[in-house]
């Protein structure tokens, strides 16, 4: 069976494109078969670009998990002077994400395989629509990789649905030294804003939802 997360899907292209609207920036955009959320800005990365923080203004902000690249290029569009890292295993989401960053003129959008990213580099923010179905020893994995990569005070923030183990991923993000809060817990799905746990953590003690 196919999956979303595959490097290189097998399943016959069909793209279709549309339209995002979150108020502030507005952009029209191509989907794909074989790549996350065909035909339609799924309902958990709507909640992410619409109640995160405003990205960093300068600097390096990832996506982790790029697909066809809503949060990329919102960040792009919210940051213009800053670079924004579209990082996705998948091929074919790799390379819809770079035409439709291409179409939409935007030149502050770096997309890339994971590995293809210096392994020093630190990063501003991330903001992701985790890869939940790739299971979750390899999921923590992943996390503890890119959010070892946050700068000291800087967040996260990671879109969870609830039935996925949104409530579950945050206790082992806590446990695993993180620092987690609930920020939108609208619907079936969670926002959760991370950060590394410092002496200048910043993000305040209390939930929102
Ligand atoms: C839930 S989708 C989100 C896609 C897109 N950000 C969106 O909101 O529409 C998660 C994405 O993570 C990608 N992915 C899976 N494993 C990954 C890995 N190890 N590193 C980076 N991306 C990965 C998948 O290919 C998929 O495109």
């Amino acid at each position: 069976m196919p999956q979303y997360f595959d490097n290189d899907p097998i399943t016959p292209s069909a793209r279709e494109r549309i339209e995002v609207d979150l108020g502030d920036v507005s952009f029209s955009m191509a989907t794909d078969r074989g790549v996350f959320s065909h035909g339609r800005l799924d309902r958990g990365t709507r909640l992410l670009l619409t109640a995160a923080a405003t990205p960093p203004s300068q600097g390096n902000l990832v996506d982790l998990g790029c697909g066809a690249g809503p949060i990329a290029i919102t960040m792009a569009l919210r940051s213009p002077s800053a670079t924004v890292w579209a990082v996705d295993v998948n091929d074919r989401a790799r390379q819809l994400c770079s035409e439709n960053a291409a179409a939409l003129g935007l030149d502050n959008i770096t997309v890339a395989h994971p590995n293809e990213v210096d392994s020093t580099m630190r990063f501003d923010t991330i903001w992701s629509n985790p890869p939940i179905r790739i299971g979750k020893s390899a999921l923590h994995d992943l996390l503890d990789v890119w959010l070892g990569r946050l700068e000291d005070t800087c967040s996260a923030w990671l879109v969870v649905q609830r039935h996925l183990g949104a409530d579950s991923l945050g206790r082992w993000l806590e446990s695993n030294g993180y620092l987690v809060r609930r920020r939108a817990g609208r619907s079936s799905f969670r926002l959760l804003e991370v950060q590394q746990r410092t002496p200048s953590s910043q993000i305040s003690a209390t939930d929102d939802s």
